[in-house]
């Protein structure tokens, strides 16, 4: 169905940072109407799309975005005003074209993608489908995604000593979504008490996992076993295995990896992955090794790439490009899939289509600034692409994701599970 763009407003409101973002409504004939709130990140990639914020230090110490939203209400309305669209891909062409940089710097991913993701809902609205539907085909065979509950935050979303990012429970044995967000919140519930009873914080980190005063990786994946086991699942493949996104470029200087007060060359922290690997059976590694790093990553991929996911997010940053030259390099297995950090939801299915093609995973991903939108539980359900993470299964913006899911699957019988896209 043909869409035609009648008005296109945004609004700067806030993320879940207390930080500014942008809320884009569009409206088109025949009374469709859609909306989609901006994410944003804190530990970016350098080759990421480009957030355009003012700079303005007597408003929100810089972070506005009342550019990107006169953006979005001046020129690229103009652009699309009472145009007829045949596909959202020639609508995310138009926006692509109309910015004109590599990065989407002028007009603003944030801008952009706000836009394009609008429209992929009132597409989806045309067709009288709801959204995840509207992905189906294009890719895989939908099927409802293995959420990964980031129970654990370190690195730039907290303020604890941990370096390592992001440490996530994945229901890979659970019978469906719904029975895997029970998993998630029953586990994260336990390892609350087991926290409190070490006398170690359970305040929460930017993604709603706790952020306990604990410096050793290794130490948070024995206290996640415990509580898995603890809460009555076994912990592993079969139950409720473990993922971690130690997001390292962040602690990547001067050729070393700075884990809990040790330099590590390239070749120690391998070793170090595969101890975990070994003892704790993660299952999936996303940013093991810095963006800079490409070397190092061929390495990992070969030691780890048959028994475990390695996923390239700060590396990759969505783009097509980068992951057709990854895949020549034999670098990771999989690719994390964020629509804002390349800018448009087609580029975004573009991203996906290299990986599926290659046999590369997708691994759809909120962002650490999120808002209540929850159209990435949408586009991992329609694309197959098996798995998901959306954060901890607490604070309104993260469960929002995971609520989907289980309405998607309460008014579908879609499948659960990896499928054969995840690596
Ligand atoms: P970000 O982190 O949203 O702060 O970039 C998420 C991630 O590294 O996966
Ligand atoms: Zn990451």
């Amino acid at each position: 169905m043909v869409i035609t763009v009648r008005e296109l407003h945004a609004v700067e409101v806030l993320d879940s940072r207390a930080r500014p973002t942008l809320a884009v409504t569009l409206a088109a004939d025949g009374g469709l109407r859609a909306r989609a709130g901006v994410p944003a990140g804190a530990s970016t990639g350098s080759r990421e799309a480009v957030e355009r914020r003012d700079g303005d230090p007597a408003r929100y110490a810089g972070q506005g975005v009342l550019g990107a939203v006169a953006a979005v209400n001046g020129e690229i309305f103009d652009a699309l005003a009472g145009r007829a669209f045949a596909s959202l891909a020639e609508l995310d062409a138009l926006l692509v074209e109309l910015d004109g940089t590599v990065d989407k710097s002028r007009l603003g991913a944030n801008a952009v993608v706000g836009v394009s993701m609008a429209a992929a809902r009132a597409f989806a609205a045309s067709r009288g489908v709801p959204l995840w539907s509207y992905f189906g085909g294009s890719l895989g065979t939908p099927r409802l995604p293995v959420p990964h509950f980031n129970v654990v935050n370190g690195g730039v979303h907290a303020p604890n000593e941990l370096e390592f990012q992001e440490f996530m429970l994945a229901p890979l044995g659970a019978p469906s979504a719904t029975e895997a967000v029970r998993a998630g919140a029953e586990v994260y519930a336990v390892l609350r008490k087991l926290l409190l009873a070490r006398g170690l914080s359970a305040g929460l980190g930017d993604e709603g996992g706790f952020a306990p005063e604990i410096a050793r990786p290794e130490e948070v994946l024995e206290l996640l076993v415990e509580a898995i086991t603890a809460a009555g699942y076994r912990a592993g493949r079969e139950g409720v295995a473990i993922a971690m996104d130690p997001a390292s470029s962040e602690f990547y200087r001067d050729g070393g990896y700075h884990v809990a007060g040790e330099s590590l060359s390239t070749d120690d922290m391998i070793d170090r992955y595969e101890e975990m690997v070994d003892r704790f059976g993660v299952w999936l590694l996303e940013d093991g090794l810095a963006e800079s790093d490409w070397e190092g990553w061929e390495r990992l991929t070969a030691r780890l790439g048959e028994r475990v996911e390695l996923v390239g997010d700060d590396i990759f940053c969505t783009n097509p490009a980068i992951i057709t030259d990854a895949i020549s390099r034999k670098v990771a297995n999989a690719s994390l899939i964020k629509v804002n950090q390349i800018g448009t939801v087609s580029e975004t299915l573009d991203a996906m289509r290299v990986c599926r093609q290659a046999g590369y995973g997708q691994f759809v991903s909120h962002r650490s600034g999120e808002t209540d939108d929850d159209f990435i539980a949408d586009l991992a359900v329609g694309t197959g692409c098996g798995h998901m993470k959306s954060g901890a299964p607490a604070r309104g913006e993260r469960v929002a994701k995971y609520n989907r899911l289980i309405e998607i699957e309460d008014a579908t019988d879609l499948p659960y599970g990896l499928g054969d896209a995840a690596s």
